[in-house]
């Protein structure tokens, strides 16, 4: 049995295990939060190029999101010292900023969550360095449809494992391998919060949605296996058979007849291409 808790008023609640059922101020926290991770996204589209470290990159990220009064929930969180995650080609999630160069035919991940008044916006995005090829630019523009289409099995009555089939029937009907390590989480005054958000499953199990639900999805895909390894720094995921992995990450909240999400791009800068 699932237990679901109703927020009572703005109380932070700590990691219970329950399903928590947020109000009206949560969404609204929900929203200027998530809009400060968007523009984050959209304020690095000009800096992803060629020659720039990731590093660079992260410097970017965390200047942004300091001047508007926020901070990035990454920094200090167990034992995290960057302001983002930088994630390029083979590597899943989880890359570490440093001097590493990107490079043209990169596809790149940036994954940022500012907390804005307590509440966490956490988004992710694919940008490509340079010309990319055919086939790395197919796995991303597939891997944005699985999470559009996730958000889109999103509403009340729905459960869980509708989200993750309808991910990964779309991911696996490419052929590609969809990453089981790694899930989706409950969001709000937490980081990551129950439930989990698996992003294989099937149809009507798991938890049922309801409103004032709030959580992330993220699939990971591979052009290759699902299987993925951790390297000795403790936090690089790469895929185990080195194939490609793409990601994109919305916070989204249960409403009364679908969802509503809170990391759309100000900008309109939802999926590469970004320039011309
Ligand atoms: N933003 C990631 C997520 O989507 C979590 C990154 S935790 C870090 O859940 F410590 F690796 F930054
Ligand atoms: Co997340
Ligand atoms: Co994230």
């Amino acid at each position: 049995m699932t237990d679901y808790v109703t927020v009572s008023a703005d109380a932070p609640l700590g990691r219970t295990g329950a399903i928590k059922l947020h109000g009206p101020e949560a969404f609204a926290g929900m929203r200027r939060a998530g809009a400060l991770a968007a523009a984050t996204l959209d304020h690095i589209v000009p800096h992803m190029v060629p020659g720039v470290t990731t590093a660079e990159i992260d410097r970017i990220v965390l200047d942004f999101i300091r001047a508007e009064g926020a901070l990035p929930a990454t920094l200090g969180y167990r034992g995290y010292t960057h302001a983002s995650c930088i994630s390029i080609n083979h590597v899943v999630c989880h890359g570490i900023p440093g001097n590493k160069t990107l490079k043209a035919g990169d596809i790149v991940n940036v994954d940022v969550t500012p907390i804005v008044d307590g509440w966490h916006g956490d988004t992710s995005r694919m940008y490509l360095i340079g010309d990319v090829p055919l086939k790395a630019r197919r796995l991303v523009e597939v891997t944005y449809e699985c999470l559009m289409l996730g958000i889109g099995a999103a509403r009340p009555g729905a459960h869980m494992g509708d989200v993750a089939h309808a991910i990964q029937r779309h991911a696996e009907g490419h052929r590609y391998g969809v990453v089981r390590d790694f899930c989706g989480h409950g969001v709000g005054r937490l980081f990551h919060d129950a439930p989990e958000v698996v992003h294989v499953g099937r149809p009507g199990t798991g938890p049922e949605l309801r409103p004032g639900m709030i959580f992330t999805i993220e699939p990971m895909v591979n052009t290759g296996r699902p299987d993925v390894k951790l390297l000795d720094d403790g936090w690089t995921a790469v895929t185990r058979d080195r194939s490609l992995s793409a990601q994109f990450e919305h916070s989204v909240g249960i409403t009364q007849d679908g969802c509503e999400v809170f990391t759309y791009s100000p900008a309109g800068l939802h999926k590469p291409p970004f320039h011309a």
